[in-house]
């Protein structure tokens, strides 16, 4: 059987509410995680894609957060309404979802726009 070509991780982390940096879950990452599964299955795309339930990506104030691999492309503040175009635009066409791409200095930041500081927001070119 051949690889999986790509991997897309939600995370799914649950903090109890009131968490300063909140978590996942609570912003419905179940749903979306399913809603995801259920797409690539439709799609025959099984073999192809993985979707995986994610712990916390350490990306919290972002979320729900989801990366994909191999490319190595975060995602944030992702709705369940956002997933039938990240599949088909991203995991079937190869072109990542520039609305909901995180900034890279955003990522495995202390301070960012939503952190509290910065100025950086969603959006390509970052
Ligand atoms: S709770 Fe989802 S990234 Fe931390």
């Amino acid at each position: 059987m051949a690889a999986f070509e790509k991997h897309v991780f939600v995370c799914t982390n649950a903090r109890a509410e009131g968490h300063p940096r909140g978590c996942c879950s609570a912003k419905d990452s179940a749903a979306i995680r399913e809603k995801f599964k259920e797409l690539v299955e439709h799609r025959g795309l099984k073999g192809k894609i993985r979707v995986n339930t994610a712990g916390c990506l350490d990306q919290c104030e972002h979320g729900v957060t989801i990366v994909v691999y191999p490319e190595g492309v975060w995602y944030g503040f992702v709705k369940s309404a956002d997933v039938e175009e990240i599949l088909e635009s991203h995991l079937v066409g190869g072109v990542p979802v520039a609305r909901l791409r995180l900034a890279d200095a955003c990522i495995n930041t202390e301070r960012c726009a939503h952190k509290g500081g910065g100025t950086v927001q969603l959006g390509l070119g970052r």
